[in-house]
Order: C-alpha cells, then sequence, then structure tokens
C-alpha cells in the first residue's frame, strides 16, 4: 500500500492462477466461491481463450473488436446464459435483465423513457437531499468513527432508489431489505455445482432453497406496493411522479410489433422494480463502497475530490462539469473493480469471433474483469490513475476495452442514473468527511454476481475542518 501521489498504486487482488487447466473439482468449488479466481495469468496476456469446461464449449473474449461483435454487430445471435437465468430467475424472471426475444424489447421500449436524460436532471435534487441527510446521520466529529461502508452504501442507494422511484413508500424497510439482499447473495445467487453438471431444474440446489425465504420477503413488499399505486391510479387520486408511476402507465407508443398502445402487466411492473432495486442499488453501492476505500489509500485524489465538493452546487444545471476528477475517479474505480464483473452469452447458431469458429450453444465471456485490466489494452492495468478518465484523455480509451456498464443493445438501461447518484452521494459525502482506512490490510474483492468486499469493508470518517487546499 502507499499514500503518495507519485508513487503507483496497485489495489490488492486475489492471486491469479498459473495457466494450467482446472479440473473438475476445484472448477466448481471456485465457481461456486468466487468465480473471478477461476481467470488465470493468461486470461489477461491473450485476446481471446478457447476451450471446453464443465459449461461446454467455452471462449472467452477480450479484444475490442470482439466484445464488439458478440454485444453490438451480431448480438441477435446471443443470448444471456442458462445459468444466469437458473441464478436470478427466481427473482427477476419477468424483469428487462433477463427476458429475450420480443419480450425484452417491447419492455425495453417502454422503459427507455424513463431513463432520459432530461428525465434523470429532474432526480438530482431529491438524490443530493437523500445523500446530504444520510451523511448527516452520521454525526461525524473531529475524531471520527468508524463506518462499515458496505452497509451505509447499500443503505444510501436503497434511500435513493426508493426516493426517487417509489416516493419512499417503501421507506424504513431498507435493513429489511439489506438483510434479505445479503443472504440472497451470499446463499441463492452462486453458480451451484448442480446447475454445472446440468442437473434438471427439479433437483434442489442448497443454496437457493437458503434463499427462498428472502426472494419472498422482495416478492411480497413490491407487490404490495404495486397493487397500492396502481389502485390509487385507477381511483383517479393523485399518484406521486416518481418512477414506479411512469412504469405503471408507461405505453408502447412506438409502434412498433404488437404495441398498440399497450403497457406492462402488474408482474412485470413488479419484475422490473425488483430488477432495479437488484441490479441499481447493489451495483451502485459498491462501486461507491471499493471508490471510498481507493480514496482513503490515495488522500492526494482525496483532496482534489474534497475540493470539488466543495464548489459542488446541485441547483446548477451544470453541475457535473465541475466533477471532473470525480468522474474520472469513479469510472477508474469501475475499471479496477467493476460492479459486474462477468457476463455469459450463449450462441444460438454458430459463430467466428476473432478467427476462432464456435458452435451454436456455445458460452461466450466478456468480463470486464479482465477486458478492464488486460495487459494488451492498458498501459501499466493494475494501477490506479484515474487521469486515463480525464475529458482530455478519455476519448483515447476503445468503447469496447471499457464497458462497465456492458454496451450495445444490452447496455445498463440505468448507467446515466447511477453515474449520477454515485457522483452526487461522493460530493455529499466529501464535502464533509475525511477518510481514512482502519486497518492496515485492504480489503479484498470477492465475485457473488457483483464484486463485494470478502470482509466487511470499514473506514473512519472524520468530520473535515477546512476545506482541503489541491495543488
Ligand atoms: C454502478 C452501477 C451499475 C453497474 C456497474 C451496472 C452494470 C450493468 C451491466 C454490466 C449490465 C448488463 C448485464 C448483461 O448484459 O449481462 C446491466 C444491465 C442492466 N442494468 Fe445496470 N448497472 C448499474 C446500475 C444500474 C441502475 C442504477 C439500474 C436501474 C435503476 C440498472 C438497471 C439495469 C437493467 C434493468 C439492466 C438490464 C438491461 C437490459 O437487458 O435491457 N443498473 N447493468
Amino acid at each position: 500500500m502507499d499514500a503518495t501521489a507519485d508513487t503507483v498504486f496497485r489495489p490488492a487482488i486475489p492471486p491469479r492462477r498459473a495457466g494450467k487447466p482446472l479440473a473438475l473439482l476445484p472448477f466448481l468449488w471456485i465457481s461456486w466461491r468466487d468465480p473471478i479466481r477461476m481467470w488465470s495469468e493468461r486470461h489477461f496476456d491473450e485476446p481471446q481463450l478457447h476451450g471446453n469446461s464443465a459449461f461446454g464449449e467455452i471462449l472467452v473474449v477480450s479484444h475490442p473488436a470482439g466484445v464488439r461483435h458478440v454485444l453490438t454487430e451480431n448480438a441477435a445471435n446471443y443470448v444471456k446464459g442458462d445459468l444466469q437465468r437458473r441464478v436470478l430467475g427466481p427473482m427477476l424472471a419477468e424483469g428487462l435483465l433477463l427476458t429475450e426475444g420480443e419480450t425484452w424489447r417491447r419492455a425495453r421500449r417502454i422503459l427507455a423513457p424513463l431513463f432520459t436524460p432530461a428525465r434523470m436532471a429532474t432526480l438530482n435534487a431529491r438524490m443530493a437531499e437523500v445523500c446530504a441527510a444520510r451523511v448527516a446521520g452520521w454525526s461525524l466529529s473531529a475524531r471520527g468513527r468508524v463506518l462499515d461502508v458496505d452497509s451505509e452504501m447499500s443503505g444510501l442507494t436503497f434511500d435513493i432508489l426508493s426516493a426517487t422511484m417509489f416516493s419512499d413508500e417503501l421507506g424504513g424497510e431498507a435493513k429489511g431489505f439489506e438483510r434479505a439482499l445479503n443472504q440472497f447473495l451470499a446463499n441463492g445467487a452462486r453458480i451451484d455445482p448442480l446447475d454445472v453438471l446440468g442437473a434438471p431444474d427439479w433437483a434442489p440446489r442448497l443454496g437457493r432453497l437458503a434463499s427462498v425465504r428472502s426472494a419472498r420477503f422482495f416478492e411480497q413488499r413490491v407487490t404490495r406496493l404495486v397493487e397500492a399505486r396502481r389502485a390509487r391510479i385507477e381511483t383517479g387520486a393523485p399518484a406521486p411522479d416518481d418512477l414506479l408511476s411512469a412504469l405503471l402507465l408507461a405505453r408502447d407508443e412506438t409502434g412498433g410489433p404488437g404495441s398498440q398502445g399497450a403497457g406492462l402487466s402488474d408482474e412485470e411492473v413488479a419484475a422490473n422494480i425488483l430488477t432495479f432495486i437488484l441490479a441499481g442499488h447493489e451495483t451502485t453501492a459498491r462501486a461507491l463502497g471499493w471508490t471510498l476505500h481507493l480514496l482513503s489509500r490515495q488522500p492526494e485524489h482525496l483532496a482534489r475530490l474534497q475540493a470539488e465538493a466543495d464548489a459542488f452546487d446541485v441547483s446548477d444545471p451544470k453541475w457535473a462539469e465541475g466533477l471532473p476528477w470525480t468522474r474520472a475517479v469513479l469510472e477508474e474505480t469501475m475499471r479496477l473493480f467493476p460492479p459486474a464483473p462477468t457476463m455469459a452469452r450463449k450462441a444460438l447458431a454458430e459463430d467466428e469471433i476473432g478467427g476462432q469458429r464456435i458452435g451454436a450453444g456455445a458460452t461466450v465471456i466478456i468480463s470486464p474483469w479482465i477486458l478492464q485490466r488486460h495487459r494488451l489494452l492498458w498501459d501499466d492495468p493494475d494501477a490506479f490513475r484515474p487521469e486515463r478518465f480525464l475529458p482530455e484523455n478519455r476519448k483515447a480509451i476503445d468503447r469496447y476495452a471499457y464497458i462497465p456498464f456492458s454496451a450495445g443493445p444490452r447496455v445498463c438501461i440505468g448507467a446515466a442514473f447511477a453515474m449520477q447518484e454515485a457522483m452526487i452521494a461522493l460530493a455529499a459525502i466529501l464535502r464533509v468527511a475525511q477518510v481514512e482506512p482502519v486497518v492496515r490490510d485492504e480489503p479484498r474483492p470477492v465475485h457473488q454476481i457483483t464484486l463485494r468486499s470478502r470482509e466487511p469493508m470499514r473506514l473512519r470518517l472524520r468530520a473535515r475542518r477546512t476545506a482541503t487546499p489541491v495543488s
């Protein structure tokens, strides 16, 4: 660990394996425990690697032309893998993240207007209020207090979703949601050996049985919320102007196949709310947590961001332009610690990628974890160097070498929402807080759907005495 600006900081990561293929048992064990440990040194050196695994034929693609081919140019030939559906399906089956074909296209058409820049701009002030309230709740003093950053950031991003999407109608349930989500991620949202071995769906998966309670908790709360809001809209009573009302009122007016101005069913609305909570709250919380950790070890960058935070004014329509280092630090953090570290696709028909023929049914892995640390694509890939993402340098980065939000038609619909809330949250925190590590050892990432910290991430936050000068 080093904290000076002129020494390069390379955050701790789990050891990488040497190139030998894994035997079946270690493969199953690593898939279940921490899939990012599956990747060997060769994955970070070679543009793509082809082979056979317990999943069948598999191609790991880590070069921009191949990523562009799979995610954009020939996206119609790829669907999300069965594994993703098995892992997340019990919670999100009818939601945007997991549906395919015309069902997905129609939902995407209906949901896209909810996430336009104009719509996002209406959420700034509410996001800033929620962040200020959470930070005030910490009652920071000069002595400081140690925060469980994972839990606080999850609480914060949940509060933001709850305020902007449901006008706080889920209010007060953040802790219950967090508990249920942790239970789901720790038990159910794992690659079960039975899935890898192709066991039928009815064969009971231990982890998934343990997560049934959390799935039921989510479903009940969200269904209640949707039904209550639908009833309110139908009686003609004024409904809050939030994303839930927009979701219930949204119609497919684009004239796409089967559109005829139809909206989403209550089941689809509920599944999409769950999707937004699961895809939106956990990922952004992890991005914020890793960012605070990296800043705690880099006082020079911390001071830069504090200076930007001091001048931050959410009522200025151009507020984001005043936070170039904040954005760059976030983007560099998501390069090194992508909240969604791996994407899997299944080829519907045979294809050729980077000169390699693959058969129908082959699995293609595109991993931001590998791609964004790849030695052929990045200078000093494991080093934390946010200046890569300053406006003057950013255009040198290939669109398909940096994909924390994916790319192509299935790009994250909430990317602008996430960047906006994360920048506002950082500004709110750093305006008042000094951030310091508590222990010498750095937290290390573990892949449990999102990239989480293996040990609880704890940091000391102290009240800042003055704005920190920046060179
Ligand atoms: C830092 C925060 C976030 C990251 C890193 C992230 C990352 C991603 C990635 C990589 C995908 C593509 C997954 C795949 O194709 O397999 C995705 C899809 C998606 N994300 Fe996000 N996401 C974030 C925040 C959000 C937020 C805030 C929302 C909603 C409010 C959201 C909603 C979704 C949805 C609905 C999809 C599915 C889109 C589709 O398939 O059409 N995400 N996200």
